[in-house]
């Protein structure tokens, strides 16, 4: 197991009826100029939008809004967003969304004392070290960004999708309702298992031995998550499977590491082992270039990636099909379990609907190698099997 330091400053105020009490955190969090930041327009058809506006209204807080964050969020916004903060005063930012609009917030608060445009934040060598507070009412449960210190913006001038991570972008306080999700659509309720899953494979799937708490923390994440997403895609308003997928949601990317520091910060699926994830910033270009939701581009990349890698360390596969899908060992090979794994996590993703090719999305090769260059401009990439350009481009042909 590695050394590490974990710091998760977030207050979490979890459960049904806890909306009302935004107003009130924001008081005390020192709030009284508020840029309230959310995105298409899910939360007014929700009611969710005048609920947050009576609170804020009942503490006498001052509103400014920034409305239209959209998926794969844009620095363009975020620009316009510091603008009004720096015209208004402002000295709170509150996000009502998801993760596009959590990181849309956090951006604005660590730009507004960046000198220099935001953008170059994410293309710079050095963590942003302040940001105004942040708040956060959660409405989809996939990115964790309630709870940890990255935030992922879209440049679509230069093509690129890039993150910060800080802890002084960590939220003040995230307000997590489940009945806040009822409302999103299947397809991404599903993008968000997905990426929940994701994240905690990137975390799991490590060299690190004796790493037994991280490991079966990670499982016992992976099958809560696996049978409550059986229940919810049934009934969307089933509370408890809401709430569970919630809080696996938080509990699977919290925490923080920085980008640039020698500071061996981690997250609490990571606990003793190394941080860096593999299949995400792959997933982050295909975003870049074509626009598509995070949590169907790592449906697709994800289990062909463990394909390709698994012959570099079986005995973890085979841990993850036994103890999450209670493979049957018995007479097997270690390659034919730990394969079993890998087509049932492919099952378990194309159950729920989930796109399985990058076809899906009408992807074809023409800009695969492209990628893979823009990947490996520093040298091979991924801890569990390093991959180089022809490695990755042999996981985008299998996608
Ligand atoms: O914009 P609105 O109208 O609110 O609609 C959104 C959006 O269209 C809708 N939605 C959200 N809550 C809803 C709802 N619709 C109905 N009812 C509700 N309660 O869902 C759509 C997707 O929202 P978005 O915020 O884009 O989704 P998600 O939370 O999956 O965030 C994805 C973004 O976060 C980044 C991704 O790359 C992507 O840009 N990530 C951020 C991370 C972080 N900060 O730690 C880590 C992740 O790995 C990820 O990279
Ligand atoms: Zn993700």
């Amino acid at each position: 197991m590695n050394n590490f330091i974990f710091q998760s400053p977030t207050e979490l105020i979890f459960g049904k009826g806890q909306t009302d009490k935004v107003g009130t955190k924001i008081s005390e969090y020192g709030g009284t100029n508020v840029l309230f930041v959310y995105g298409g327009g899910s939360i007014k058809e929700s009611g969710l939008y005048d609920q947050i506006i009576d609170s804020l209204e009942d503490e006498e807080l001052n509103i400014f809004e920034l409305p239209g964050v959209e998926p794969n969020p844009r620095i363009a916004l975020v620009r316009k967003g510091i603008d009004i903060c720096e015209e208004n005063d402002i000295d709170f930012i509150l996000a009502a969304g998801g993760g596009s609009t959590i990181d849309t917030a956090k951006t604005i608060a660590a730009g507004f004392y960046y000198e220099g445009d935001p953008w170059e934040m994410f293309t710079g060598d050095e963590d942003p070290e302040e940001a105004l507070p942040v708040g956060v009412v959660l409405t989809l449960a996939a990115t964790g960004s309630e709870m940890n210190g990255n935030a992922v913006i879209s440049n679509m001038e230069t093509e690129k999708k890039l993150a910060i991570q800080s802890p002084a972008l960590t939220p003040d306080f995230s307000i997590l309702d489940p009945v806040n999700t009822f409302t999103v659509p299947r397809e991404h309720t599903v993008f968000g298992i997905v990426d929940i899953a994701s994240h905690i494979y990137e975390q799991y799937f490590k060299h690190i031995e004796n790493t037994e708490i991280s490991d079966r923390f990670a499982e016992s994440l992976l099958i809560t998550l696996r049978e409550a997403s059986e229940r919810v895609l049934e009934n969307p308003e089933d509370y408890n499977s809401r709430a569970n997928i919630m809080l696996a949601a938080t509990l699977a990317l919290n925490g923080g590491v920085c980008a640039h520091s020698d500071i061996k910060r981690t997250y609490l699926c990571a606990l003793g082992k190394d941080t860096s994830f593999i299949v995400h910033p792959i997933e982050h270009e295909f975003s870049a270039f074509y626009d598509i939701p995070h949590g169907g581009g790592l449906a697709i990349l994800h289990p062909n990636w463990m394909e390709y890698v698994m012959d570099a360390g079986i005995e973890k596969f085979v841990q993850y099909a036994t103890r999450v899908f209670d493979v049957d060992p018995t007479g097997k090979s270690d390659e034919d379990v730990a394969r079993e794994g890998i087509v049932r996590t492919r099952e378990w993703f194309n159950k729920m609907g989930a796109p399985t090719k990058l076809s899906d999305y009408n992807i074809d090769d023409t800009r695969f190698e492209e990628i893979a260059e823009r990947l490996t401009a520093d040298g091979p990439i991924g801890s569990f099997k390093e991959l180089d350009k022809y490695d990755l481009i042999e996981i985008f042909k299998m996608s």
